[in-house]
């Protein structure tokens, strides 16, 4: 098979990202593009990013996961600790983080390192979760093989039966990480492939050093 896509191609023009417009702390950065995005454009689930681990086959693994929370101190999402990126995380915590949001020709990469949150935070989040998903989250051995559907649809009618009127609590194999950030680069589109670029890095002082970097 040879499909050509030379022709796919779109100019960018929307918007811009001047030095003037930024903030000191690239969080703030991150909380204006987000609360734009979600309020100015069209985009479904704004908060859907893409997380790439290095596998313990040496590997890249990039997957989406919804970003659930975030702070001054980072970005937290929800999954399976024993999951191939759980695996993945315990042996080297250096993971990428990014969001494309097409239709404001906007991207956001992310390097920072994954660690666990707190276990009340887990559980607080997971109490919040509507039944169906918490029932889910421990149904699935997430990224084990499984012979066909129907033994996870046999495997969750009979919880559900075992925790009818029950409290479901978490499992302890399930809860949330924070990736804090060490670089976070910003990307926006802009005509002629002369997009804007500002990457903020992580110092020793806790201070962030800004760069423009061309595109
Ligand atoms: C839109 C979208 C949102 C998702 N959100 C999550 C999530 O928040 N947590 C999660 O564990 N998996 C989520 N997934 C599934 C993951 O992409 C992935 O299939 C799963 O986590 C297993 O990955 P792994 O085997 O590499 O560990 C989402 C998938 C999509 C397409």
């Amino acid at each position: 098979m040879d499909k050509d896509l030379g022709n796919y191609r779109k100019a960018y023009s929307k918007e811009q990202l001047l030095e003037a417009n930024i903030t000191d702390n690239p969080m703030e950065l991150f909380q204006k593009w987000f609360y734009e995005v979600d309020t100015n454009f069209e985009v479904e689930e704004t908060n859907a990013m893409t997380l790439s681990t290095i596998g313990l086959d040496g590997y890249p693994k990039s997957r989406v996961v919804l970003l659930k929370r975030y702070t001054y101190e980072g970005f937290i999402f929800y999954t399976n600790y024993n999951s191939e990126k759980g695996k993945a995380i315990e042996k080297n915590p250096n993971v990428c983080l990014s969001f494309f949001w097409h239709s404001a020709e906007r991207q956001i990469i992310i390097k920072g390192k994954a660690e666990k949150i707190a276990e009340n935070l887990s559980d607080g989040y997971f109490e919040s979760r509507p039944r169906g998903s918490q029932l889910g989250a421990i149904v699935s051995k997430q990224s084990d093989v499984i012979p066909n559907r129907k033994y996870l649809e046999i495997k969750l009618s009979k919880l559900e039966e075992s925790y009818k009127d029950k409290e479901i609590l978490r499992p302890e194999f399930w809860g949330g990480y924070i990736v804090k950030p060490v670089e976070i680069e910003f990307w926006q589109g802009r005509p002629n492939r002369l997009h804007d670029r500002i990457r903020f890095l992580l110092q020793e002082d806790y201070n962030w050093k800004i760069d423009r970097l061309s595109p």
